[in-house]
């Protein structure tokens, strides 16, 4: 997929070449001069009219008539060389790399010392190019008969950087790349339809990730989950002919399994609501209620691959949550596997029982400190919108820690408040401990507040990606549809996370 190269050539034949150009003054210097000596200063020309500009992510494809090896030079603007960061830069690279795709260009060369600044390292910029080329130019086939022809996809990059050794650059790329296909594989779980990802493959996606990775490998089939007393993710799967799959992963970086960080990924495959019904606008896209769980498997798959000297253990309670006369109803009490009893008063609020589960079993398996990723609720969306991740924590230091991470990947992060008064309406019920839904004020926060009671005093962060783990629109680093949102996050997280002192 990659190779590096110190020396630029201009004589060596490529489909096209990528060139960074920064704002003011737009010049050609050093092996850049020698490019618009070939071209007769015409380069040069192009800048000074305005044809060539190195606005940010303004892309200007310029045919090279034979004058270079490359047929085509791609110029990224750029903008301010001092302004630019490793998040604009790895969305320019995104633009480019989907203006390539589009052109059906299978191959490419990258100059990649046009795109490092006193900030952004040889490496970093490394980073970015991989992590973009594997992000922009995602596809979800679908299921439509193929025609025969076979796609062009974009195959092999060649990296130019006269700046280092070939074989650091070589690394930053296959981390990046790890990033993005991570990522990609998120995508993909999210984008596939509940009739063809029930939680059995679910499971044996894992299982293959497991025997991958040599992760160690847990998956509860329905007769254990009922025997450990995981009352409320049984529940949720009450109305399924689909059995349920509670599935954990772990992954040893250390010596001892101590500091374990649990990654805890709800993943219903569809969710009708359960009798407290979705509306017929309301239920279509549920197949994306499993976008937490994709998270987890994608970030696993990235630590697989980088191996960090860290642990982890990955949590996933899976199942669908559909209608049956056997399902749960409102009213029913059900008892969780921390012995709290939980009053049902709305069953399309789901994800926090089968969370409540998995929480207790990360801690079961050792787990030091939480972080829980769902598609948890419309209210995030009321609150935030569609572009931000909502947070809620018991823990400061362990929320910096994940949003560092997440600023880091390029993807937005928000707090939300965990106050008493919203525990106190989650423990109000007159015939059990807790009630799953106390109103319709504030749904993020009480969906928040509810796992809280599992956590038991763990350090713990939850994230609600009702909004952001998918997209209406097309964006410089992926097509509409499932984002991938948090995968990179979690993995980013996982790497450099320092342990902390309790
Ligand atoms: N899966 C939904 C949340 C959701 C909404 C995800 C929109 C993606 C897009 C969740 O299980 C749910 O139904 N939440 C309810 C909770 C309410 C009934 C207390 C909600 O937020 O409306
Ligand atoms: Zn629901
Ligand atoms: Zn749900």
């Amino acid at each position: 997929m990659f190779a590096a190269k110190k020396e630029l050539d201009l004589t060596t034949s490529h489909a096209s070449l990528v060139i960074g150009l920064f704002e003011k003054p737009e010049k050609f210097t050093g092996e850049l001069a020698g490019l618009d000596e070939r071209f007769e200063g015409q380069l040069t020309e192009l800048v000074r009219s305005g044809d060539l500009s190195a606005k940010l992510k303004n892309i200007t494809k310029v045919h090279s008539f034979g004058k270079i090896g490359a047929k085509r030079l791609y110029f990224v603007g750029l903008g301010k060389e001092k302004e630019l960061s490793f998040d604009k830069l790895r969305s320019s690279f995104g633009k480019v790399f989907k203006q390539l795709k589009a052109s059906k260009l299978e191959e490419t060369a990258v100059y990649l010392d046009t795109f490092v600044t006193e900030e952004i390292s040889s490496l970093d910029a490394a980073h970015a190019l991989s992590e973009a080329m594997a992000l922009a130019t995602y596809q979800f086939d679908g299921y439509k008969q193929k025609s025969n022809e076979p796609e062009k996809r974009l195959e092999k990059v060649t990296v130019y950087c006269a700046s280092l050794v070939e074989e650091d650059v070589k690394a930053s790329l296959s981390v990046g790349y790890a990033f993005g296909r991570g990522t990609n594989s998120a995508r993909t779980l999210v984008n596939t339809p509940g009739n063809l990802l029930t939680a059995t493959d679910m499971a044996n996606y894992a299982t293959d990730l497991a025997v991958k990775y040599d992760f160690d490998l847990e998956i509860l089939e329905k007769a254990e989950i009922e025997k450990l007393g995981m009352g409320a993710f049984l529940a949720v799967n009450k109305g399924s002919e689909e059995p349920p799959k509670m599935i954990v992963l772990k992954y040893q970086g250390k010596e001892e399994w101590t500091d374990v960080i649990g990654l805890v990924g709800k993943g219903i495959t569809f969710d009708t609501g359960g009798y407290s019904i979705k509306t017929k606008a309301g239920i279509v896209g549920m197949k994306t209620d499993m976008g937490g769980a994709a998270a987890v498997l994608g970030a696993m798959e990235i630590i697989g691959e980088i191996r960090p000297e860290q642990n982890v253990v990955a949590v996933i309670p899976s199942t669908d949550n559909m209608i049956s006369g056997g399902a749960f109803k409102p009213d029913d009490v059900i008892t969780s596997m921390n012995g709290k009893t939980i009053e049902v008063l709305n069953t399309d609020a789901e994800g926090r029982l089968v969370l409540a589960d998995a929480v207790t079993y990360a801690k079961h398996h050792g787990a030091n400190y939480l972080v829980d990723v769902a598609t948890l609720t419309g209210g995030v969306i009321t609150a935030l919108g569609l572009h931000t991740t909502g947070a809620m924590t018991n823990h400061d230091g362990l929320y910096k820690q994940v949003l560092d991470s997440a600023v880091e990947a390029g993807e937005q992060m928000w707090q939300l408040p965990l106050f008493e008064t919203e525990k106190e309406r989650v423990r109000n019920s007159k015939v059990a401990d807790l009630n799953n839904s106390p109103g319709s004020e504030g749904h993020a926060l009480v969906a928040g507040a509810f796992i809280g009671e599992f956590t038991e005093g763990t350090p713990w962060v939850h994230l609600d990606i009702a909004g952001t783990a998918t997209t209406s629109k097309d964006h410089d680093l992926g097509p509409a549809g499932a984002t991938g949102v948090m995968t990179r996050t979690l993995a980013l997280f996982v790497e450099r996370f320092e342990p902390i002192e309790i």
